[in-house]
């Protein structure tokens, strides 16, 4: 039985596709996605209805207006932090720009939920640890551009009846991240030194901090919040386990699951956009997702690996996990 209709703006992106692997089982999907960028191995499946272009573009915008999605989940976005400082403007098109008219049309067609998917970045470097109250203060472009999306879905939805979770995620890292893509992700940059078996370039302080999901984790937390009696009409929320770690440990665990002793490590000047740190309280997330239990680092690392380590091309055109295997399971 179809329960709803989902639209999934940047449904071919690293978080996006696996979003959409799942919510098919049950739902009709539609994709929207320009595949301009390379945060992700770019994915589609087949069995989903996929319209290719960009959220700015007014036809596009007509096309899901005359599919009539119950439900959107709003994640096509320039995603990198550092790539934001290539080309300021398009950041701010999309992320801000964009979700201004995503939120809009959600209104228009009185759609049950919108989810956004906003960044840790808004809070840009904190020593304490953040709560849902904690002071936005984004040091990036990128966190701008995010927090400007978060406003504008604020501004249109709130007085509606539309459904929103604004989900602050965090470092997010997994089978399907593009490891060629060395300005977005922290663990996918740094194990794709490994794949590529070069020394392993750290741009920035060892001692920086982060808390990191797998991508199992994160793709179920946003499935789950549709239909959760326990979320408020207007929700934002972490979306982190709460755990933190320096960048130091995470390289130990990148080379402890897979068996090596040692490897060559060159420590570079950190890159525009990257705070010094963030770490979350769990404590809300919790609450509302009864007692969600999050993967560990060294377990997600270990799943991450068996899908890096069966990658054959170098350009990744064929390694998305579901190309490897269309039964993969994340
Ligand atoms: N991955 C993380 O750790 C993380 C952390 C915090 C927030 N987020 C947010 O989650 C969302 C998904 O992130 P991701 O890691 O999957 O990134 P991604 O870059 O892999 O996916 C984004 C997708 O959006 C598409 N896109 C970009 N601009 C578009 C446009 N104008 N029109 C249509 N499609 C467009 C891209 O082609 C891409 O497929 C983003 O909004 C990102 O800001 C991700």
């Amino acid at each position: 039985m179809i329960k709803n209709k989902i639209l999934i703006t940047g449904g071919a992106g690293f978080i996006g596709a696996h979003l959409a692997n799942e919510l098919k089982k049950n739902n009709k999907i539609m994709i929207v996605d320009n595949l301009e960028n390379k945060g992700g191995i770019p994915h589609i499946d087949k069995s989903n209805f996929f319209v290719k272009g960009n959220i700015l573009d007014k036809k596009i915008l007509k096309k899901i207006e005359t599919w009539k999605p119950d439900i959107i989940y709003h994640l096509a976005a320039q995603s990198g932090g550092e790539g934001a400082y290539d080309d300021p403007k398009k950041d701010f098109d999309t992320n801000g720009f964009g979700t201004y008219l995503i939120a809009k049309l959600a209104k228009k067609i009185k759609c049950k939920y919108f989810i956004y998917a906003s960044s840790v970045a808004v809070y840009g470097s904190s020593k304490k640890k953040l709560t849902e109250n904690s002071n936005i203060n984004p040091d990036s472009i990128y966190g701008i551009s995010k927090y400007a999306g978060e406003m504008f879905v604020n501004q249109i939805l709130n007085k509606t009846n539309v459904k929103v979770r604004i989900f602050r995620i965090f470092n997010t890292y997994g089978p399907g991240e593009n490891l060629q893509n060395l300005k977005k992700g922290m663990v996918s940059i740094y194990c794709s030194f490994i794949w590529k078996k070069k020394p392993l370039i750290i741009k920035g302080s060892l001692y920086r901090y982060r808390n990191l999901m797998y991508i199992f984790d994160c793709v179920n937390i946003l499935c789950r919040s549709i239909n959760n009696k326990k979320l408020k009409k207007f929700e934002i929320l972490n979306l982190s386990n709460g755990k933190k770690i320096i960048v130091k440990d995470l390289v130990k665990m990148i080379l402890k699951v897979n068996n090596l002793k040692e490897w060559k490590i060159i420590n570079k000047k950190d890159t525009p956009g990257d705070s010094f740190g963030n770490n979350a309280s769990d404590k809300i997330l919790k609450k509302k997702f009864n007692d969600y239990k999050f993967i560990n680092l060294e377990d997600g690392l270990k799943k991450y690996f068996l899908w890096i380590n069966k990658i054959k091309d170098k350009n990744l055109i064929n390694s998305h996990p579901y190309k490897i295997n269309k039964n993969y399971k994340i």
